[in-house]
């Protein structure tokens, strides 16, 4: 029997990109094996950010959600690059993609790490502390797959400090109460307890050297990437505009108030705008109400803002849906909107 692996090429319009692909892997793989930053958010064929087209070539596809990739769009070849293996030579189309993105990879790579302290923000949020191996390099706003090997779960999570600690990684994390990875932070995984990194992925990384306006828009553990974003840009000494939209239910939901206020002050024009959309009345609330898109909508139209606004969205999915037409509403370019759904695992 021959282990010889059969390789294909992959060549991307319009960018004249090449590249190989092995039989058994997705394109996405071999891109993020050979450090070419494709546009992807879940990898798991749920978020439809890889989504291209087939110009030629035998390809096929792996189980994805129509949400996805409706049928409409794969009859006329559409695919996803996070599903979708090569029987052949292969021409495909990017339909997204970001030529600044595509020439600013880190090759994707594995590493060994140990928990190192698990802390309480709220009563479901987690700030989860790891050391990793070796230092590794990543983009404020990018996220790794962390697995426990034991019990064999992979989840991805966005690192919530800077892209200058080595190997230092944080991660503010919701607990889902049978979440097979988030419940275990609570007794089960102790420090010291072993994990794999592999990262770092995802586009919704802040831009540098940019002075128009920056949007910071999340809800929940959205906070995770917003907040190495908002440390990256305070250390990088970039001057721009900052309105941080932040969205939780209750007053009890909203963590790192005085942090956000300690690292800020002394940017020229920042502004945290923490919104409730279940405030009670001992909340005693008089800051904005709402769900964050209404909030993000309201401002934009009373308080517009000069200049080409970069916006930056993370957190759950219905949040995501939600902001983003009120982005193309305020005028606001589709390339310069970033975001990252936080789709959950398929099981
Ligand atoms: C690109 C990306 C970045 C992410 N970054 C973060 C991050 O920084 N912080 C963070 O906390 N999470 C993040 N996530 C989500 C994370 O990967 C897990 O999906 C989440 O932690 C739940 O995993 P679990 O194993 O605890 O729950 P699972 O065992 O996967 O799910 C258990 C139950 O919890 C509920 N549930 C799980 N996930 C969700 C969800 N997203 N929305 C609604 N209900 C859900 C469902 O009812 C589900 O049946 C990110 C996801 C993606 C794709
Ligand atoms: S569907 Fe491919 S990255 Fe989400």
């Amino acid at each position: 029997m021959s282990d010889v692996t059969t390789t294909y090429k992959v060549r991307f319009e319009p960018v004249g990109i090449e590249m190989d692909v092995e039989e058994g892997e997705t394109v996405l793989d071999a891109a993020f094996r050979q450090g070419i930053a494709l546009m992807h958010g879940c990898k798991e064929g749920q978020c439809g950010s890889c989504k291209s087209r087939v110009l030629s070539g035998d390809v096929e596809m792996l189980k994805y959600s129509t949400f996805a990739l409706p049928d409409y769009e794969r009859e006329t070849e559409h695919v996803l690059l996070c599903k979708m293996h090569a029987f052949s030579d292969i021409e495909v189309e990017l339909l997204n993609f970001d030529e600044e993105l595509l020439s600013h990879a880190i090759a994707v790579k594995s590493f060994d790490a140990r928990l190192s302290k698990v802390t309480a923000l709220t009563h479901d949020i987690r700030l989860l502390e790891i050391e990793l191996d070796k230092p590794m390099k990543f983009f404020a706003g990018q996220y790794v797959d962390l697995t426990l090997p034991e019990a064999g779960i992979t989840r991805a999570f966005s690192m919530a400090n800077a892209p200058v600690e080595g190997t230092h990684l944080s991660f503010i994390i919701k607990k889902y109460p049978n979440g097979a990875f988030s419940s275990q932070l609570d007794g089960a995984l102790q420090p010291g307890a072993v994990l794999t990194a592999k990262g770092p992925y995802g586009t919704c990384y802040r831009r540098e050297n940019r002075s128009g306006p920056m949007l910071l828009i999340g809800g929940g553990s959205g906070m995770s990437p917003l907040w190495s974003m908002l440390s990256d840009h305070v250390q990088s000494g970039d001057q721009r505009p900052v309105r941080f939209f932040y969205g939780a239910r209750t007053r009890a939901d909203l963590f790192m108030l005085d942090e956000i206020k300690a690292m800020t002050a002394a940017l020229p024009d920042f502004e945290f705008i923490p919104a409730l959309s279940h405030a009670t009345p001992d909340d005693q609330w008089d800051g904005e109400t709402g769900f964050i898109h209404e909030v993000v909508q309201r401002r934009l139209r009373t308080e517009p803002l000069a200049g080409v606004i970069d916006a930056y969205a993370c957190g759950p999915v219905p949040m995501i849906d939600a902001v983003l037409p009120v982005l193309q509403m305020a005028n606001v370019e589709p390339d310069h909107i970033y975001f990252d759904k936080f789709t959950p695992a398929t099981r």
